[in-house]
């Protein structure tokens, strides 16, 4: 197995990275800019702009991977719902030219999705439920799964996942699990919601999905998340008893007082059936994982 990673720079890239150094599995992570993983040595690693397609058919083709793993995407939300042309064109346009470049070499080809795809008024969704999605972040991860879905080739995985957390090097984002630990150590003020539902997924449990869906040669649509479903403020509570931390500077908000720009599902979380029999997929709770996060920082 020869593995290229879009998005190394990314949570989720860094923590397959880490996991290829550990099993020796060969790789070759690449990513927007320079090498901002220093746990990735600088000889694994290409700059890679994945809406370059003339970048792309280069590195593929030197490389000649057998799986590419496709994490990069832009991931905010917001940014996705004011900048719609850049969404298209990273999330869904980059995605249609790394899958063309992949069937060439006859790679399989696994993107990474989102429960943004649903508009989360069922919750507990199954790999085979309808999307709906409700921003243009949502939206464009159902076009980016649907050049794979209505392709005559099928050497093609999904791997789809919400609220993903841990620590990183370098992130350019922070995640809520870290900004949390942070807060309620420093005592800070924070405000939280508490009318939306999610399965907050650690990221080195979702990094070993995305690989055992490689390993086991699987093709098709897979939920990974964590393995309770919970509203956001909980994440923040079930934190702050783990540590023994006063929550007395939390302040519980609706979602409705923040004015976002995009719309969010109200309730995703996902049914991890085929997950746990297909790939033996064995989620940690939240305080499991702040106990290894806590020796990481
Ligand atoms: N994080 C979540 O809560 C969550 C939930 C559901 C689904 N997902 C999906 O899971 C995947 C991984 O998420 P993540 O948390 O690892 O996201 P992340 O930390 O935002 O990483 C995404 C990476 O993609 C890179 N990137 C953006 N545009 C690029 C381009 N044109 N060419 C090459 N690289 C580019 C970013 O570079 P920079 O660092 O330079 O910006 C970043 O390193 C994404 O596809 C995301 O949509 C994430």
């Amino acid at each position: 197995m020869r593995i290229l990673i879009t998005g190394s720079n990314g949570l989720l890239g860094q923590k397959i990275v880490k996991i290829c150094l550990k099993r020796g599995t060969e790789f070759l992570a690449t990513s927007n800019g320079k090498n901002r993983n220093y746990d990735c040595p600088d000889s694994r690693y290409l700059e890679l702009d994945i809406t370059n397609q003339n970048q792309i058919q280069e590195i593929f083709t030197s490389y000649n991977p057998t799986h590419i793993i496709h994490t990069a995407a832009l991931t905010n939300v917001d940014y996705c719902e004011l900048n719609p042309e850049e969404c298209q064109e990273v999330n869904v346009n980059a995605t249609r030219k790394l899958w063309e470049e992949a069937q060439k070499i006859n790679a399989h080809f696994e993107l990474l999705s989102t429960d943004f795809i649903f508009d989360g008024l069922k919750g507990n969704y199954k790999e085979t439920d309808e999307p709906s999605a409700v921003s243009i972040y949502g939206q464009s991860k159902v076009d980016a799964e649907n050049i794979l879905i209505q392709s005559q080739n099928d050497n093609w995985s999904i791997a789809r996942t919400i609220i993903v957390y841990g620590t990183a090097n370098n992130l350019s984002r922070t995640n809520i699990v870290l900004w949390s630990i942070e807060a309620l150590t420093k005592g800070d003020s924070m405000k939280i919601i508490d009318d939306q539902f999610r399965m907050p997924t650690w990221a080195e449990d979702l990094a070993w999905g995305c690989l055992e869906i490689c390993n086991r040669n699987k093709k098709g649509i897979f939920h990974l998340c964590g393995p309770e479903l919970m509203a956001v403020n909980e994440i923040v509570f079930r934190i702050a008893k783990h540590l023994g931390k006063s929550t007395q500077n939390v302040e519980i908000i609706s979602s409705s007082t923040l004015n976002q720009p995009a719309k969010r599902p109200p309730r995703t979380g996902f049914d991890l059936s085929k997950s746990k029999s297909e790939l033996d997929y064995k989620p940690k709770s939240i305080e499991e994982t702040i106990d290894i996060l806590l020796t990481e920082k």
